[in-house]
């Protein structure tokens, strides 16, 4: 009886402590300014993070070494990747800090010798450009790279099927497609790598803080992201290395004062972005606070309507239904048009093709509400 009550006053409490989603539109003062609709590109910082920050600047610039130390700890660090951990369920000791996804996505390719064995990787044209320049850069230089083309915007199991084979290294995808939000089915891609004796990357910088993720049950062996999208701020990331690729499967190949014997620590290098942790740490807990379900469940209906909407006023959507992502994308027709009409509305998303035709991608957060979606909807209607 005394520890059921003492668990019911526990969960009381941790309701009690959860922060005010209805709330956050104050925490992010951007949000009040013009219509931000670019939580893909970058997350607004919160006032929180803002006055952690400024306080340690003001330590750094005045001192005392004492108020430094406040800020440039272990104890901080460590919080921060427990943070992180528990967001993904891994173990602290799988995560590691890396400069950004791109570098994370490097490690991994680099520690598991795929050109050197004779393997192959297996990608999609749904990732990010930035590591499709990288993919085709290796392939230049001999690595085996396999680019399954989406249908419709979506991965058709079929197809990564007849790319993948007994010898494929590693499968690596984005959890969340930055091109239209699309979720990838990870646990089928996960079974497909294993099933050849290859692993699963998955960069998740557009995943994480926004949908749930759980790298035990996603079957998950490696992960990257920064933190300035859904994580709400910091210009560093995190590396995710199952326990038992540590140093076997995924060897470390660069070394520097913060490589560790043992932990994911083993592929960290050189000195921690302070700022970065500083961001993090008050970032994580307000993101802890509310919970990634509630910020799931936050963005859902904002999204739901845009679907329902922009089509009928021209603007095609790319992004297959039911997709649980906050990233919904169109197709644009005249993107000067758009543009102008977005700037005289104060309207941010992001749009890119010419005039041909190209995209605009729209993404959501927990500062946005009903009447940015209506904004944008009247500007482009
Ligand atoms: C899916 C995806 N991966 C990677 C990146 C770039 O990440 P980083 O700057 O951390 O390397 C982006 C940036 O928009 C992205 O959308």
């Amino acid at each position: 009886m005394q520890r059921r009550q003492f668990m019911l006053s526990g969960a009381a409490l941790m309701q009690a402590m959860a922060a005010d989603i209805d709330g956050a539109r104050e925490e992010f003062p951007w949000a009040s300014r013009e219509t931000y609709l670019n939580t893909a590109t970058e997350h607004p910082l919160g006032k929180g993070t803002t006055r952690a920050i400024e306080e340690y600047l003001r330590a750094l610039t005045h001192g005392p070494d004492s108020a430094r130390d406040k800020f440039e700890n272990g104890r901080l660090m460590a919080g921060v990747k427990e943070m992180f951990a528990r967001l993904v369920n891994a173990r602290p000791s799988e995560i590691g800090f890396a400069p950004s996804t791109q570098t994370g996505e490097n490690l991994v390719l680099e520690g598991l010798d795929v050109q050197a064995t004779g393997g192959n990787v297996v990608t999609n044209d749904l990732h990010y450009g930035g590591s499709l320049l990288n993919y085709r850069k290796r392939r230049k230089s001999g690595m085996d790279v396999r680019i399954v083309k989406h249908r419709d915007y979506q991965m058709d199991m079929r197809d990564l099927e007849r790319a993948v084979d007994r010898k494929t290294k590693l499968i690596a995808i984005a959890l969340v497609s930055n091109v239209n939000g699309y979720v990838h089915e990870v646990k089928a891609i996960s079974e497909l790598a294993h099933a050849h004796g290859a692993y699963l990357y998955c960069d998740v910088i557009q995943a994480a803080g926004a949908v749930p993720i759980d790298v035990r049950a996603m079957g998950i062996d490696f992960l990257a992201c920064s933190a300035y999208k859904w994580l709400m701020g910091g210009r560093f990331g995190y590396l995710y290395v199952r326990e038992d690729l540590q140093g076997t499967a995924l060897k470390a190949r660069l070394f520097g004062g913060r490589s560790t014997e043992t932990g994911a620590s083993r592929y960290e290098i050189s000195t921690v972005s302070h700022i970065g942790c500083v961001c993090q740490h008050q970032a994580l807990q307000y993101i802890h606070s509310l919970g990634v379900e509630r910020i799931q469940a936050h963005a859902r209906p904002l999204v739901a309507r845009l679907r329902k909407e922009l089509p009928a006023a021209g603007y095609p959507t790319i992004t297959p239904a039911g997709t649980e992502s906050p990233i919904i994308s169109f197709e644009v027709k005249d993107v000067a048009a758009t543009r102008s009409r977005l700037k005289r509305a104060n309207v941010v998303t992001t749009l890119s093709g010419s005039a041909e035709g190209g995209r605009m991608r729209v993404s959501v957060s927990v500062f946005n509400n009903q009447s940015d979606v209506d904004r944008l909807i009247s500007a482009l209607a």
